[in-house]
């Protein structure tokens, strides 16, 4: 059976410290491992749009010396015919050595795994996951912090169909010391399936409200998110919560000197291009992590050693 990422429990803790040591390797020294993936191929199925991270996984798998190949959208595949996605996989399956898929319904990564031969990589699927923009997060956490625990975080915006959050707060609730603060408006609050497996059933402590300025000055990492047109089912409801939140110069007055703000882009309105300048915005440098660790995770899933 392949080695898949459905899902960020998949991996150990012990795996996702090892994955983000290879990518800081892979950042210190990138020649060594410039052939690593020489004549394989990792094919990205993307049945919903995507800047990032299809062009950070192809940007990855060329960079290790191998070769992509793939769709940007359902409809240039056979899919606008009315293939299956297990049709679909299974058809890839024979020409890449691993897929990296993107879908907009919850559990299709997981139902393509059942038809793949070659690991399958959850790309994001609906408002459900998206582990491995939870690995960029992770690294640049690592990276802006210098460690996974024993830090406050505040996740702002939509925490009820940002997939990203979903994902993040299941994998921080493994390490230590974290306090969780979740920011929302009432309508767009972190699901209580998640609340449920990842924060209560382990005692971890989180507080819920509305108001981010509030909160603003005790958090060490502010992770801000878009609020996503894309799930809501009446554009009414969109229009009266999208500009909730809207991270401004002024408002990161009050934040501490060291606070890092992250967000898995694309932004909308809920950061302004001015708070870009402020050396506390790491959103730009999580982009570049989003390369390097998808690297390791390639190599990883494909049992290469460097
Ligand atoms: N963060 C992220 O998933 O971005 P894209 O939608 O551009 O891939």
């Amino acid at each position: 059976m392949p080695r898949n990422l459905i899902d960020i429990t998949d991996l150990s803790v012990e795996e996702i410290d090892q994955l983000i040591a290879t990518a800081e390797d892979i950042i210190a020294n990138p020649v060594k491992y410039q052939d690593a993936c020489a004549h394989k191929q990792l094919a990205t199925l993307f049945f919903e749009p995507s800047t990032r991270t299809r062009l950070s996984f192809e940007s990855a798998m060329l960079a290790l010396g191998g070769n992509t190949l793939g769709f940007s959208e359902a409809s240039s595949s056979s899919t606008a015919k009315g293939e299956t996605v297990g049709d679909t996989i299974h058809t890839v399956s024979c020409y890449a050595d691993i897929i990296a898929m993107r879908h907009p319904k919850e559990g299709a990564p997981f139902a393509a795994s059942q038809f793949s031969e070659v690991p399958i990589i959850n790309a994001g699927d609906g408002g459900h996951n998206h582990p491995t923009q939870t690995l960029t997060d992770l690294l640049t956490i690592h990276r802006e912090k210098g460690r996974l625990n024993n830090f406050t975080i505040g996740f702002c915006g939509d925490l009820k169909f940002g997939r990203t959050v979903h994902s993040l707060v299941n994998a921080l609730s493994r390490y230590d010391r974290i306090n969780f603060v979740l920011i929302s408006p009432t309508e767009l609050k972190l699901p209580r399936y998640v609340k449920e497996e990842a924060l209560k059933k382990k005692g971890i402590p989180y507080t819920q409200t509305t108001d981010l300025e509030s909160v603003i000055p005790q958090l060490d990492i502010l992770y801000m998110t878009r609020v996503q047109k894309e799930r809501f089912f009446n554009e009414e409801d969109y229009l009266r919560l999208k500009d909730s939140y809207i991270l401004t110069p002024e408002k990161l007055e009050n934040a501490k000197a060291d606070l890092s703000i992250l967000h898995p882009l694309p932004r909308v309105n809920e950061i302004t291009v001015a708070v870009d300048k402020d050396p506390r915005a790491a959103y730009w440098r999580q982009v570049k992590n989003g390369k390097y660790i998808r690297m390791a995770l390639i190599l990883k899933l494909l049992g290469i050693q460097v």
